[in-house]
């Protein structure tokens, strides 16, 4: 699978996020190592603080069904589904992959043009505190 062909399926997973507060839809695309995507967006809450965001939503999906391999996410994210900047992913979405997956994990992210940010994860959290932090 492309870097391309992924971003495309992040774009379709944003047209499902529910954001009626914020109007800023996210969508990530999951590639696992299998070659399998699971699709993610996120989902806000009037209470604001129980928002999920659409990375986390992917791996939370991607977990629950059993996988544990990770390739690749692909992100997109913008006002009203137009996808004009680029969409990095937050904090807690940076520590939730790094329960999962390696340095060398693949963050892509996305945009209306075919332009695309291909990092791996050891360069959006350096340092971070991983399960192997908590071995004896
Ligand atoms: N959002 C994501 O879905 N992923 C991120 O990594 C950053 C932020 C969402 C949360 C909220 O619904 C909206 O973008 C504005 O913060």
């Amino acid at each position: 699978m492309t870097q391309l062909e992924l971003i495309a399926l992040a774009k379709e997973a944003a047209k499902h996020a529910y954001t009626p507060y914020s109007h800023f839809t996210v969508g990530a695309a999951l590639l696992t190592k299998e070659g399998k995507v699971y699709l993610g967006c996120n989902i806000e809450n009037a209470s604001y603080s129980p928002t999920n965001c659409a990375e986390r939503t992917a791996f939370f999906k991607a977990v629950f069904e059993g996988e544990r391999n990770f390739e690749a996410i692909a992100i997109v994210g913008g006002l009203n589904g137009d996808f004009k900047n680029y969409s990095p992913p937050c904090g807690v979405c940076r520590q939730v992959i790094r329960e999962f997956c390696d340095d060398d994990f693949r963050i892509i992210l996305g945009k209306n043009d075919d332009e695309f940010i291909d990092e791996p994860l050891k360069a959006f959290l350096p340092y971070g505190f991983a399960p192997s932090n908590l071995e004896k």
